[in-house]
């Protein structure tokens, strides 16, 4: 113990290597560019922080990888997302940051960076993947496949993560196996499904009776709840369901559709506490990514304007597409369109109710 060297700061935090990999591009031509070292530094502390997100998300998959998932397994998973959500509310913060930086003040060292962009950035492609956006769901970019831009070493590892199986996956299975899809000889379906038939014929009445809608609009939202309708008869019925995942309009699994609504809807059953925080923190992390694409998208009109992206993309167009398309869990956003006030909800049966409760014997 007497000859330990003791433990420096800047060793432990390796310093050295973080703090000398500021390269202003400018500074090389000639006329360094103020504003470069916030842009590269803005970068940089992105990076970092999808790191950090890559590290949870592993430990999350794992999570969900072993044979059998326990209770506390899922308070683990909740607590990992519910970091890798307020690393996301830092991620869309810090665009703030990045625009203090004027338009004018980007050109003067633009052109140095031709042809890199954040389109390269590897450990946003292995987030995406990870969570299981995927490969011929993508907006296509120039009529390539996105990995054609990276780097040899970077290509392989994106490429199988692609193979791995996601997030989405993993949760579509475990979704599948849970116990309290069973209600032993209680038709909870029939009980339901009128509860929501009848919300959905007053929601019609309401649409063709409001007399601030022009015909246009009740077309509009007629076809909006006609799609609910499908959406709806398609939780019951499982080749209608099917249907929908292969006209791509649906992706969960049948049976995981039906067990995250259950979920959703008896959320106070103490058992049900944990799964349906879950399924909430996944919907809010999907909704982040898709508010940074959204505030980058806005950043970029800001400092491009129309012009197309240093990584060739059609800027600002390609970025709107991407945060409109490349979602991972809507599914479950969706569901809510199937809620109804907890007083129309079938009663469970006492035996059923039992099995979901926490049972204190002495
Ligand atoms: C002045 C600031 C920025 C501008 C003008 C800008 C511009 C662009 C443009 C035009 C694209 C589309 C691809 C291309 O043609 O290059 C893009 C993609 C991207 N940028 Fe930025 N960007 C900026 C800052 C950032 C920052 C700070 C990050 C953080 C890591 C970032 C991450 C990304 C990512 C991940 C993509 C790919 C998005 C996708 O494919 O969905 N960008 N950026």
């Amino acid at each position: 113990m007497k000859n330990k060297k003791l433990l420096n700061y800047s060793d432990y935090l390796q310093l050295e290597k973080i703090l000398s990999g500021q390269e202003l591009m400018s500074a090389k031509r000639g006329t360094p560019a103020h504003d470069e070292m916030l842009f590269i530094i803005v970068h940089q502390v992105y990076e970092l922080w999808f790191k950090q997100i890559l590290h949870e998300l592993d430990s999350v998959m794992s999570i969900f990888k072993q044979e059998s998932i326990i209770e506390s397994d899922i308070s683990f998973v909740v607590l990992r997302l519910q970091r890798i959500i307020e690393i996301q509310k830092i991620l869309i913060d810090q665009i703030r940051v990045l625009e203090t930086m004027t338009a004018m003040d980007f050109l003067e060292f633009r052109d140095d960076l031709f042809p890199a962009s954040g389109f390269q950035s590897a450990q946003f492609r292995l987030m995406e993947n990870k969570l299981g956006l995927l490969n011929d769901h993508r907006i296509m970019y120039g009529g390539k496949n996105y990995t054609s831009v990276l780097k040899e070493q970077e290509k392989s590892t994106v490429q199988s993560s692609e193979e791995e199986k996601s997030l989405f996956e993993l949760l579509e299975s475990w979704l599948e196996r849970t116990p309290f899809l069973s209600f032993k000889g209680f038709d909870f379906w029939k009980q339901y499904s009128k509860a929501v038939r009848s919300m959905l014929e007053q929601e019609k009445l309401i649409i063709l009776d409001n007399p601030n809608y022009s015909q246009e609009e009740v077309e509009y939202h007629l076809n909006e709840h006609e799609n609910a309708v499908l959406s709806f008869e398609a939780m019951i019925n499982e080749e209608r369901h099917n249907k929908l995942i292969v006209d791509r309009k649906k992706r969960l699994s049948h049976k995981a559709t039906q067990a995250s609504l259950l979920i959703l809807l008896y959320r106070d059953e103490p058992i049900l506490h944990s799964p349906f925080n879950l399924i909430s923190r996944l919907i809010d992390m999907d909704e982040l990514f898709t508010s940074w694409r959204q505030r980058h998208a806005l950043m970029v009109r800001r400092m491009i304007g129309a012009k197309i992206g240093t990584g060739g993309s059609s800027g600002h167009k390609y970025l709107r597409e991407a945060a409109d398309k490349h979602k991972i869990f809507s599914d479950l956003a969706d569901l809510s369109t199937f809620f109804i006030p907890r007083s129309a909800l079938p009663e469970l049966p006492t035996d059923i109710k039992q099995n979901l409760g926490y049972q204190f014997k002495q």
